[in-house]
């Protein structure tokens, strides 16, 4: 009989590493729904924020603790007590609490940037370490820049965090500077001179500054790693994280080779992957491995006779492995509730009542304009339906005109705190006047970082999806707008990054009637517009 395979576990760190990647900036309602993906996924351990970086952080965490059953909850935390109090207070009341504790372990970095030495950076670790096990048992421990680190330095840190509490040890490649024989030989290193400690969980963290993320940390699996830390899609710092769908595919695809088990549901990869893309505003590069949205299409024509006769001809996995949905048609204009649930249920979505409902109002809305609907535009409408939170700012009203002979205006009505505010404004163009009439309407006037727009499907009538970055106040927000009118998308995605914008601001407060007032700017004070 052959001996069970043993199991990987994947780490999630989207929402912490992933989040540090510039530009991005995730409400807390965006990372609970992510988080939740992330769950249905069935990642081991989420990495949920690093709490003691403010208020905002350390209440959305501590949301997520509460909300999931199922995977692990990790906070990080520098090797001081301020922040394990506030790692610990965030994921307290999470099922599988762990405690992730890091500091840096390479001369470079104790040397110019903590201006430590090494034996007190042993001594901060094994204090911190002993600290943390006062709150929980799950206690991981990262030597930050492991690979330029001195080896029997890190051994002797590494040995100091096991014997001090630490039951999870990282090792990452910061800087993604590893090759991947390097990596491997390092695991092995670490497997062996820990040994005598007993058995170590040990963990591969791979940056992908030189493209070999994902290498690095298969490399990391076959030196004995049991545990990889990634991303869905790859975002974070610089040129970002090992992607989680590339690593996980590859350790399904190549079981032959790497003879492991990951606990993920790959169909939900594809959906995952879709949600973040929307979420952060970071687009998916159409040739992405595994999920972007050549990662199956074939175009020559040899390797389309190829796929036709035989699919492994030119395929590895195939595209339903990974969740990507069927581009049939779905539903149509006279469907109804339970037609539309069960499709969901079949697409693999769990929605709750009130998001049931939600998505429903929505679909419906879009038959008069729009049909049939694919899975595509339901993955769409369901996507932006859960990253929206109740916000101060709605779009009501819409009216462009343009034209190669018209100056290009716009008028909107939006609801700022329940009162309207009608404005319009002429432009370079119908989004510009439409961006203009919203910036008059509201008050505010935030830097426009990026502006795009896609179609959900082919065609003509298909979905426009829009989305906005801005910067306001030192902040970056995105904004995203579904619609079959491009330009109602393009304003709601403005809408929504504005309404984050006010949001964000102290003084925006609806209930107290504060926030309609000070918005209100002089020229809708006395009823006129902005033309
Ligand atoms: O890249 C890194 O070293 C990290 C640690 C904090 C784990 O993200
Ligand atoms: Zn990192």
């Amino acid at each position: 009989m052959n001996e069970p395979l043993e199991t990987v576990e994947i780490f999630d760190t989207t929402l912490r590493d992933g989040e540090q990647t510039p530009g991005v900036s995730l409400s807390g309602h965006e990372k609970l729904q992510i988080a939740r993906y992330l769950q249905a996924l069935g990642v081991d351990v989420i990495e949920a924020g690093f709490p003691a970086t403010s208020e905002d952080e350390l209440r959305a965490v501590k949301t997520i603790a509460r909300e999931l059953r199922g995977p692990t909850i990790a906070a990080l935390a520098r090797t001081h007590r301020g922040d394990i109090d506030a790692a610990w207070e965030s994921i307290r009341e999470a099922q599988k609490p762990r405690i992730h504790l890091f500091i840096s372990t390479s001369d470079i970095h104790l040397e110019h940037m903590l201006r430590m030495s090494r034996e007190r950076a042993v001594e901060v670790t094994v204090d911190s370490i002993k600290y943390a096990t006062r709150f929980t048992d799950d206690v991981q421990f990262s030597a930050q820049d492991a690979t330029r680190t001195d080896v029997d330095f890190l051994v002797q840190v590494l040995s100091a965090a096991l014997k001090a509490g630490a039951t999870v040890i990282n090792v990452p490649d910061t800087v993604g500077y590893a090759t991947a024989d390097e990596y491997r030989r390092l695991f092995e290193t670490l497997s062996e001179r820990l040994a005598p400690q007993g058995r170590v969980m040990l963990s591969a963290h791979t940056h992908d500054d030189l493209g070999g993320a994902a290498t690095n940390a298969l490399a990391a699996v076959a030196g004995g790693a049991r545990q990889i830390e990634c991303t869905v899609n790859g975002v974070g710092e610089r040129a970002g994280n090992c992607a989680l769908e590339e690593v996980v595919m590859a350790l399904h695809t190549r079981g032959d080779i790497y003879q492991v088990n990951t606990n993920i549901r790959c169909q939900q990869l594809y959906r995952s992957s879709r949600l973040v893309s929307s979420l952060t505003g970071i687009p998916v590069q159409p040739n992405k491995a595994v999920v972007g949205e050549n990662a199956f299409a074939h175009e020559a024509g040899i390797h389309q006779d190829g796929v036709l006769k035989h699919r492994a001809t030119y395929e590895v996995m195939r595209p339903e492995d990974v969740g990507f949905p069927a581009s049939r048609l779905v539903l149509g204009k006279h469907s109804g509730r339970h037609a539309l649930r069960s499709r969901l249920q079949q697409m693999g979505y769990d929605l709750t009542e009130e998001e049931f409902e939600e998505v429903f109002s929505r679909f419906k809305q879009l038959p008069g304009q729009k049909a049939p609907i694919s899975e595509h535009d339901l993955e769409a409408i369901v996507d932006d339906q859960l990253g929206r939170a109740d916000g101060t700012l709605q779009l009501e009203y819409l009216l462009v005109t343009s034209g190669n002979r018209a100056i290009p205006s716009a008028t909107v009505r939006l609801q700022l705190c329940g009162e309207p505010r009608e404005t319009s404004a002429c432009g370079n163009g119908p989004v510009d006047a439409i961006f203009r009439a919203i910036d008059s309407a509201t008050g505010i006037n935030p830097e426009l970082v990026d502006y795009r727009l896609e179609s959900v499907t082919d065609g003509t009538d298909a979905l426009g999806n829009g989305t906005v970055v801005v910067k306001f106040n030192s902040e970056t927000h995105v904004g995203r707008g579904l619609s079959p009118d491009v330009l109602e998308a393009s304003a709601l995605a403005y809408v929504n990054a504005l309404d984050k914008c006010l949001m964000a601001r102290p003084m925006t407060d609806c209930s107290s009637g504060r926030g309609a007032a000070s918005h209100r700017p002089a020229d809708v004070r006395e009823g006129r517009s902005s033309v």
